[in-house]
């Protein structure tokens, strides 16, 4: 196991995420972690970057016992210079940020005095490298009893070595990208210095979250959590089902905008595929009763969901919390769970403790009050891909693992104008229609995210010899990696003719399709 010991750089658990892309474990820990209090000993240490300069008074520092471990130590960034603060203290100078690329230079120093180790870090590189920089503070002189393994324009030690010890520093950053190489200088700290064994799979994650799941919330503990039917819901509702069994209790609220037969699939799935405890509370006429009438504004229509879904979601935690407390097998509910991805992640300021990494701007978190309730988020950790992985790992249908993403105002926001029930049912018939085709034709896993949307207008057309007066459905499909910024998908002609044959002759209420093909930018994915 390595050990990561994080300063809270935004880029800190790209540093796990690579480890693992190298079959590598680690745990991530914060940086005030005591050594005395860990259970294991670790092959090797890795400090992050972080926000601060270790002139700081309240600067974090790594407890010095982990210079005592005599294992493998790599310094990343802040970790270069909290390693050199430890071998000296005043060696460095606050001096002006740099950021960006630059080009390393490498300097080799073969077996000489140094009996070859410290050329280690960056065996089988060329010498010339392009490595990304983010940083302020750097080193103003080398501390004693290091050597310098590479420089840049900028930092003449971007990279130093201890002469006898196998502790190594770099002012770059080696997990992310924007360093093509950062993978191997990675692995070669991790598999070649360290030697950590390269046996670590997705199912070890599933039994250590699990562990950790069940630590947290103890024999008695119970846990509440929202799930949509989308794959980082499911995830962590199936993971905390296989911790803690019926002491997780999942709640789908049905808004009356999911898509057709969406609800009654995903109960399904959830109970009868998964096993998982799930309560469906179908709120369908509160939410379309308070979006009547709303036709011009879709914040207002966002708002208005967002707001009702907290409101049911509360008076059934409520309800089942009245519920389970008269079992004597299980004690109160305590804790939220959210499937919240490290993407949605903003910052990282974990070193403060757990109770810092709780963040509010996360759909329902800190908004049950009344309830106290404390967060749980088992996937933190993971990318979307990993998530992915672990559903799979996990038994989730395949379809459910790979399923586009759906926005929380659901269709709500694909009828455009005002959402009454006969418009949600066309904007659900001719999007089921055109998904279907989509899946049919082996398509769904190379769009990132297609729908059907409704405009608020009306066409002339001639249908069975009669003209007919009737509204228009506008197909969106996308290709995206983030999700910032897309491009509609050419289909070709052959395929866009039968899925506009089928929707204007199976779904009462249209005479006309027609294909948006608005990049985003300028447009959005979502047409609201
Ligand atoms: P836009 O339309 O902003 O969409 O290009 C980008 C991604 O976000 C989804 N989206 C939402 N998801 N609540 C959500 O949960 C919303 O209000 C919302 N609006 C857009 C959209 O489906 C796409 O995946």
């Amino acid at each position: 196991t390595i050990l990561v010991l994080d300063f809270g750089s935004q880029y800190s658990h790209l540093i796990t995420r690579r480890l693992r892309e190298l079959n590598v474990y680690c745990e991530m820990l914060p940086c005030t972690q005591k050594l005395a209090d860990l259970e294991w000993t670790p092959k090797g240490v890795i400090l992050s970057g972080g926000p601060y300069s270790v002139y700081w008074d309240d600067a974090p520092h790594v407890d010095p016992a982990v210079f005592d471990l005599n294992v493998p130590i790599l310094g990343i960034c802040y970790g270069l210079q909290e390693i050199a603060w430890n071998f000296g203290k005043n060696v460095l100078a606050g001096e002006k940020r740099e950021y960006g690329h630059a080009y390393l230079k490498v300097e080799r120093h073969g077996d000489g005095e140094t009996g070859g180790h410290v050329d280690k870090l960056f065996q089988g590189l060329e010498d010339d490298a392009e490595v990304w920089m983010s940083h302020g503070d750097k080193l103003s002189h080398l501390p004693d009893d290091f050597v310098t393994i590479a420089t840049t324009k900028n930092a003449p030690w971007a990279g130093i070595a201890h002469t006898s010890k196998p502790y190594y520093g770099i002012q770059f950053h080696p997990e992310v990208t924007h360093t093509p190489k950062g993978k191997e200088v990675l692995k070669n700290f991790a598999v070649n210095i360290c030697q950590a064994k390269t046996n670590w799979t997705m199912s070890k994650f599933v039994d250590q979250e699990i562990a950790r799941i069940r630590a947290l919330v103890g024999e008695k503990g119970q846990v509440i959590g929202a799930v949509s039917g989308g794959v980082d819901s499911t995830v962590a509702a199936k993971l905390m089902q296989e911790a803690i069994g019926d002491r997780f209790h999942a709640v789908l609220v049905d808004n009356g905008v999911l898509r057709l037969n969406e609800a009654q699939q995903v109960k399904e799935t959830l109970t009868a595929g998964l096993g998982i405890n799930l309560t469906v509370i179908d709120a369908s006429e509160r939410f379309l009763g308070r979006l009547k009438g709303v036709a011009d504004d879709p914040e207002k229509k966002r708002k208005i969901i967002g707001n009702t879904f907290i409101e049911i979601f509360q008076e059934t935690a409520l309800k089942i919390a009245e519920e389970a407390k008269g079992s004597d097998k299980a004690g109160e509910i305590e804790w939220l769970l959210q499937g919240t991805l490290y993407p949605d992640v903003i910052e990282s300021i974990s070193f403060k403790g757990p109770s810092a990494t709780i963040k509010t701007h996360h759909n329902v978190g800190g908004l049950l009050e009344g309830m106290h309730l404390k967060l749980i988020e088992p996937l933190r950790e993971l990318f979307k891909d990993e998530v992915r992985e672990l559903g799979t790992n996990l038994g989730i249908p395949e379809e459910l693992v790979w399923r586009h993403p759906f926005p929380g105002p659901g269709i709500a926001i694909r009828v455009l104008g005002e959402v009454t029930p006969e418009q949600v049912r066309i904007a659900r018939e001719a999007d089921y229609i055109f998904i279907e085709e989509i899946k049919a034709a082996g398509l769904y896993r190379k769009i990132s995210q297609a729908f059907a949307a409704l405009l608020p207008v009306k066409a002339v057309g001639v249908m069975g010899d009669k003209r007919v007066h009737e509204q228009v459905i506008a197909l969106r499909a996308v290709e995206t990696s983030d999700f910032m910024t897309a491009d509609w998908y050419p289909f070709d002609g052959a395929f866009l003719k039968q899925v506009s044959r089928r929707i204007v002759n199976e779904v009462n209420g249209v005479c006309r399709v027609v294909y948006d093909i608005t990049s985003k930018p300028p447009g959005t994915i979502e047409m609201e």
